[in-house]
């Protein structure tokens, strides 16, 4: 039995990450979150309270990092900003998070010695042309396009260095676009969801073309549980379910889901630099590691994930009209 430290574990995928961990294993959880916009507090309710000890904090707090760490076996860095959009906003607390909070937690990880796993993103290989036949692996170069994924991009270049110049025992994933329950609804894919509750339109940039590599917030989650368990020291991981899918059919799918016209959406103003296309292969994970992702029918986990927005209106109405209002901003 361990303890893990599940940073930003109050968000989408930390969440569902320290969920999978209670109800799978017999290890215990301290969650360090600093509940900005993201974070919900009752993304975690239900869960046993005698294994899981929340701490509201910033992981860039030096002094707090210091007092936790001789508390547990391994930490897992999900604290991030996470959005995209919001980065191009405002790409301050992208750097204040994702680049100076991930370097105190590797300077508080080293100083004690403790097995240091961290959650990145296959943004910061850039973007592939449609017809690419080959998709990201572990030895693709970085190529990060947006303030968000050039922090993250940022994030993994000082934990590689802090393992190879301080011998920090530390893994990195990066994975492709996850979708599930808990998800903020300032996302693709509750953001459309959530509109058709309401009874609004989906809102779909540009032509839609684009292509993200769906997969479920659980095989994340077995992923990086595989890799805390097995991972060697040292590697990246790279976490991906073959769900290639592009914007435009997505949101065909979600309204027919839904019950509602299949031309039943509105095109907007793209993204500035938007990426053309993520896919990863997962081979090494897969053969190294054994890992295999459960959730192989998107169209199936997009019906559970619909339900579960239709279900859970309580826990996503409070931020619904602030988001829509920041988009409201770009005409988006
Ligand atoms: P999210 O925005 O839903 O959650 C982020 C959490 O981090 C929130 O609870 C927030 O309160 C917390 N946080 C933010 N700044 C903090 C700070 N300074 N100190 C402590 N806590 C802080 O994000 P998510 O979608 O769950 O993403 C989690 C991680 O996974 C991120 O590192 C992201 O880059 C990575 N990732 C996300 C996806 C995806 O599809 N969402 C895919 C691959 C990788
Ligand atoms: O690839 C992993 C990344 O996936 C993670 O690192 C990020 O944290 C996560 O937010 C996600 O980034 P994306 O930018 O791909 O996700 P987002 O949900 O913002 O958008 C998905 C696609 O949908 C993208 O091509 C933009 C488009 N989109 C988005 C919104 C919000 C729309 O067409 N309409 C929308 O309303």
């Amino acid at each position: 039995m361990s303890t893990f430290l599940v940073t930003g574990g109050a968000g989408f995928i930390g969440s569902n990450f320290i969920r999978y961990v209670l109800e799978s294993t017999d290890h215990r959880v301290i969650v360090l979150d600093k509940l900005t916009y993201a974070g919900n507090r009752s993304s975690l309710e239900g869960l046993p309270a005698n294994r899981m000890t929340f701490m509201q904090g910033d992981i860039a707090d030096l002094g707090l990092l210091d007092e936790l760490m001789p508390q547990v076996d391994a930490v897992v860095n999900y604290a991030a900003e996470s959005h995209n959009d919001n980065s191009l906003n405002d790409p301050r607390p992208f750097v204040d998070t994702n680049i100076l909070g991930t370097y105190a937690l590797i300077e508080s990880a080293r100083r004690h010695d403790i097995r240091f796993h961290h959650i990145s993103t296959d943004e910061v290989y850039g973007d592939l042309e449609l017809d690419d036949p080959d998709r990201f692996t572990e030895t693709t170069p970085y190529n990060p396009s947006s303030p968000y994924s050039s922090t993250k991009a940022g994030s993994d270049l000082l934990v590689r260095a802090w393992v190879r110049s301080f011998g920090l025992r530390a893994t990195i994933s990066n994975c492709s676009n996850n979708y599930g329950p808990y998800q903020h609804v300032e996302k693709f894919i509750p953001r459309q969801i959530t509109n058709v509750i309401d009874g609004g339109r989906p809102r779909l940039y540009g032509e839609g073309r684009n292509v993200r590599d769906w997969i479920h917030a659980n095989d994340h989650s077995s992923a990086v549980l595989s890799i805390l368990e097995r991972g060697a020291v040292g590697e990246t991981y790279l976490i991906g379910a073959d769900g290639e899918q592009n914007n435009k059919a997505v949101i065909e799918t979600i309204l027919e889901v839904m019950g509602e016209p299949a031309g039943a959406y509105d095109h907007v103003v793209d993204r500035p630099g938007h990426d053309l296309r993520y896919a990863i292969d997962s081979a090494k994970l897969r053969t190294e590691l054994g890992w295999l992702p459960q959730y192989s029918d998107f169209r199936a986990g997009l019906e559970d994930t619909v339900q579960w927005y239709r279900d859970h209106e309580p826990w996503w109405r409070p931020q619904k009209a602030a988001a829509e209002a920041k988009y409201q901003l770009t005409g988006q």
